[in-house]
């Protein structure tokens, strides 16, 4: 019957497009948690990628790239202003992230967040052969399933939810909170990065829907008002490549950058490391703001220690994230300002991404990682740094809040980004930390991450979602 067995609906396409002057297209791999996560599981399956094809107005057809098969599908440069950065990144974004940053409620992002669903969902239903697997991905395409469910209700559905599901108080705000939950419903397993967020989930259906639950089990009526078919919710922490990002750290490339990068820095006795998205729910300021009390009051020295704060570009166009890179910009100048000396900067703040080469060669540079989110659905930095570790050096950082908490807590120094002074005894005794102690803490730290790897989680989610009874199973 023609399409592909398995279709993958996310925003963001796993490459960059570009137009040539002489029309045609050239691409290239973009960097990024989930095409990082899902690019192998893909080029296996021989599957299709439904997403943006960035920018606005650019019409791209299907075409082959990196073993995929890519659908791109155009937003206007209104639909990028209210979809995206509008009801994607203003309003749920920072209503799924504990509110950090206030959420802003426009009935007209709304619209275009539908619109916008309805035309991925369209595209998707368009690629999938007949009782196709189709695996819908994040925030942005809440309403996917369902409207995917009205077309093509031979399909099993999938959604994966990559940040966190916040609490019932909060997550009543939204206004279309019913039919939000609605549209993930539309899928037969929605999966999710801690086991809080998916119980989260099955409140707010109890609270905020006429839907029977039992445990995690969540009953539709069929065509008639009778029960129907089942819905699942479950947790799937998701995890890197850890193998891959292993062997990267232990080539003599990345190991050599690694000591000129401290030779670089002039070789201090302790580097310290945050890699971020400049996002207000990284804590990034939190962490600042600690590491410049420890100088002031003396417990490192300014001229044995430095902190390399990547942080990468991140929704410009967004007002909150705008302040953000404001404020992040005019700490660290303060600081460096006050503690750093001619050839000595405090902080190295470098506002770039950089490839996966040089991720591993910073993370195998740091002694210390520093992670401390305020709320982060999982944070892939944590376990990227533990894989590059193959000596089994260096001290996690790591926040309460991340999901990466639930799995790394047993060899991670755990901190509350919120508690300076807490943060600060934590900052200085991983800076103080033996060797032996790092050992021990690392070992643990990559038992689990190197066992616990991307293709456990995208073989256990698609492994429950293909062994749920098909509709036509029933017909
Ligand atoms: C988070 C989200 C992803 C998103 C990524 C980068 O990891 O879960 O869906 O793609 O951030 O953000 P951006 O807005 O640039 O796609």
């Amino acid at each position: 019957d023609g399409g592909f067995d398995l279709v993958v609906v996310a925003n963001r396409l796993p490459v960059d497009i570009e137009l040539t002057d002489d029309g045609s297209i050239n691409w290239k791999r973009s960097p990024g948690g989930l095409v990082t996560a899902l690019e192998p599981v893909m080029q296996a399956a021989d599957g299709a990628w439904v997403g943006w094809s960035g920018g606005p107005d650019f019409e791209v057809p299907p075409f082959e790239g990196d073993g995929m098969h890519l659908v791109p599908v155009t937003l206007s440069a209104e639909e990028i202003e209210k979809y995206y950065e509008g009801f994607s990144n203003d309003t749920l974004w920072p209503l799924y992230h504990d509110v950090i940053a206030p959420p802003a409620y426009h009935r007209q992002w709304w619209d275009a967040y539908r619109r916008v669903n309805q035309r991925f969902a369209d595209a998707a239903a368009a690629q999938a052969a007949q009782g196709a697997v189709v695996w819908v991905h994040d925030y942005q395409l809440q309403l996917v399933p369902k409207m995917l469910r009205e077309q093509r209700p031979d399909l099993r559905i999938g959604f994966f939810d990559h940040i966190p599901f916040p609490p019932l108080e909060l997550f009543q705000q939204l206004p279309w909170r019913a039919q939000v939950l609605e549209g993930l419903l539309g899928a037969d397993l929605i999966g999710f990065q801690r086991a809080g967020d998916a119980s989260n989930f099955i409140r707010a259906v109890r609270r905020l829907t006429d839907r029977p639950t039992r445990g995690p089990i969540i009953t539709m009526p069929d065509a008639d008002g009778r029960p129907g078919r089942h819905v699942r919710a479950a947790s799937f922490p998701i995890s890197i490549d850890s193998a891959h990002f292993d062997e990267l750290a232990r080539t003599p490339e990345v190991q050599a950058r690694a000591k000129e990068i401290r030779a670089d820095l002039g070789d201090p006795e302790v580097v310290m490391l945050g890699v971020d998205r400049l996002d207000y729910t990284k804590g990034i300021r939190h962490r600042i703001k600690a590491y410049g009390e420890i100088l002031q009051d003396g417990r490192i020295d300014v001229q044995g220690a430095t902190l390399i704060q990547v942080a990468s570009p991140s929704r410009e166009n967004v007002g909150a994230y705008q302040e953000l890179r404001e404020h992040v910009e005019g700490l660290v100048g303060r600081i460096n300002g006050e503690y750093g000396e001619i050839g000595h900067s405090a902080i190295h703040y470098l506002h770039h991404s950089y490839p996966p080469e040089e991720m591993a060669a910073l993370y195998l540079a740091a002694d210390v990682m520093l992670v401390t989110s305020l709320r982060d659905g999982m944070n892939l930095v944590a376990k990227e740094y533990v894989a590059a570790r193959s000596d089994d050096r260096g001290v996690l950082v790591l926040s309460e809040f991340t999901g990466a908490a639930d799995e790394l807590a047993p060899g991670a120094l755990l901190v509350n980004p919120h508690n300076i002074d807490g943060m600060k005894d934590t900052i200085v005794a991983a800076a103080n930390m033996d060797e032996r102690e790092q050992r021990r803490r690392m070992r643990k730290l990559r038992k689990r991450v190197l066992a616990d790897d991307v293709t456990k989680w995208s073989d256990s989610f698609l492994g429950v979602l293909t062994a749920m009874p098909s509709r036509q199973d029933h017909v």
